[in-house]
């Protein structure tokens, strides 16, 4: 039995408590553009005179700014090639020093992790949605945020709710026609979106309600796919006033729900339940606007990422019927006539499925840049980077390296079989989730929740991209199907 010693009452004592924040938040953004500008040309300046940049082109140049709209994969690799794996580029007036390699990607992430910062990196551009969440902030008020939260997303916590994930995700598919064509692109966004509002952050509303809140949240987040000229517009009926339009109806529902919840003296359910539980170091509840940036952010993270990957998986088996076949072949064997129970979406019962999402998110890892800011001199896989720059690790091009994986164009679940050939690999070379003491939040939720969508909705659907269709990919600020994808949809039984 455990014994309370003086010396354990004072090491609790000193153990800051879990669900406080006492760390003082960022001073807010000044992101008027040409302010921005100036600010990043005069980190430039200041770079360039503590060292040289790392090899590349520091020019303006079109073919860098076109390709990084229209092919960004195929930029990163050739300039890769000429260059070398630290590199730096001018994308509109900003320069950036790319690094492409397992070495580099673990630097970043794990072992000179503190040279970088997110608050001044490109992650600021989503910082008028979701405010000092956790794509803006650095240091103390990070570590804190993510101590509130990660109880949240916690093995037990994750598998705790996977029954209710199953149920929102049997309710949409029932809702597919026998036989039809569906853009399952908006189809699965609006599942995970409802999965986000219901399970993760625990909003129990009627569907035409929850309804309201995600259709607010793409108008606001739809913003970010104009191109940076047309973001810059000002004035009635720009996508800027439309987003501050959809912006403030977002938060006036986000408001409602907290206020409700602290009314009723309950703090409900879900990652909304967890934050009204914590405090700041006096003892008062967190302030509204925390919790809203909080919420807005898992709303972000816990649907655009699902949904463009669900989408991705269904396009690739879609075009490997061998691949689509064995996981049939594992979800009726192993499944039978029945939906998947929590224990068997843990990522051992149905290895095929787990080989194919692990080769979905090689090909297209969504969140397929991490971008930084370089706080102190660093030396990235040998290349000496100054700090002030910005830099930017990807995901997506690493895992397209020949040297790595052989023919990385290729979808091929079987690289990921035990024992097999990405089992080898260094550190850093498989990276979809980031790592480290940043690594995806979601990461666990997002597991299952993919493995809940695929093996229910493909034990009970053929789901074919339809070849008139072609796939069109956008960049910003995640992979996605560009104006969605048209599938046949065919109910197997
Ligand atoms: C397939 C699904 C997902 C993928 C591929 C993905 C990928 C990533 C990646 C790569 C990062 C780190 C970015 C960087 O290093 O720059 C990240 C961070 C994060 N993700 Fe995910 N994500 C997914 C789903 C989710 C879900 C469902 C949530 C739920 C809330 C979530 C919440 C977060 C949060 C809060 C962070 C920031 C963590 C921190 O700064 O401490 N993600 N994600």
């Amino acid at each position: 039995m455990a014994t309370v010693t003086e010396e354990s009452v004072r090491a609790a004592q000193k153990r800051p408590d879990r669900r406080m924040l006492t760390a003082t938040p960022p001073a807010p953004m000044d992101l008027r553009v040409p302010a921005q500008v100036r600010k990043d040309l005069r980190d430039e300046r200041r770079a360039r005179r503590r060292g040289p940049m790392p090899p590349g082109n520091p020019y303006p140049s079109w073919t860098t700014t076109l390709t990084t709209f229209t092919d960004p994969l195929k930029m990163l690799l050739e300039n890769r090639r000429r260059y070398g794996p630290v590199f730096t580029l001018r994308h509109g007036h900003e320069l950036i020093v790319w690094a492409i390699s397992p070495t580099a990607n673990h630097e970043v992430l794990v072992s000179k992790a503190d040279a970088f910062g997110w608050r001044e990196g490109r992650f600021r551009d989503l910082w008028p949605l979701m405010g000092d969440g956790f794509f803006a902030i650095d240091g103390d008020y990070h570590r804190q945020m993510r101590r509130m939260l990660l109880p949240g997303f916690h093995a037990d916590a994750v598998h705790g709710v996977a029954g209710d994930t199953v149920a929102e995700v049997v309710a949409a598919v029932e809702q597919l026609p026998a036989k039809g064509i569906v853009d399952i692109n908006h189809w699965v966004r609006d599942t995970a979106m409802r999965v986000a509002l219901r399970v993760l952050l625990g909003i129990d509303r009627e569907d035409d309600e929850i309804h309201r809140i995600a259709n607010a949240f793409e108008r606001a987040l739809a913003f970010h796919g104009y191109s940076i000229p047309t973001q810059m517009l000002r004035g009635p009926r720009t996508p800027y006033a439309r987003t501050q339009q959809a912006r403030a109806e977002l938060d006036g529902h986000v408001y409602e729900e907290i206020r409700r919840r602290r009314a009723a003296g309950d703090p409900g359910r879900g990652v909304l339940g967890l934050l009204l539980q914590c405090t700041d170091g006096d003892g008062n509840p967190l302030p509204e606007h925390t919790i809203r940036d909080l919420a807005i952010t898992v709303m972000f993270a816990g649907h655009d990422t699902t949904t463009a990957t669900f989408t991705f998986l269904t396009y690739e088996l879609g075009r490997h019927p061998h691949a689509r076949e064995a996981l049939l072949d594992e979800l009726d064997t192993v499944l039978g006539e029945n939906d998947p129970t929590p224990d068997q979406l843990d990522g051992r019962a149905l290895p095929v499925l787990e080989r194919t999402l692990d080769e979905t998110l090689r090909r297209y890892p969504i969140a397929w840049i991490g971008p930084r800011r370089v706080l102190e001199d660093v030396e990235l896989d040998g290349v000496m980077v100054p700090k002030g720059v910005g830099m930017f690790y990807s995901s997506w091009a690493t895992h397209h390296l020949e040297e790595f994986y052989p023919s990385p164009m290729a979808f091929d679940p079987d690289r990921f079989l035990p024992g097999g050939q990405v089992e080898q690999l260094p550190k850093g070379s498989y990276i979809p989730f980031g790592g480290g003491s940043r690594m995806c939040l979601g990461k666990r939720f997002a597991q299952y929740e993919l493995r809940a969508l695929t093996a229910v909705a493909l034990r009970r659907f053929t789901i074919d991209p339809d070849p008139a269709d072609p796939l069109k990919m956008s960049f910003t600020p995640t992979l996605g199907p560009k104006n969605g994808l048209r599938y046949f949809v065919t109910r197997r039984d």
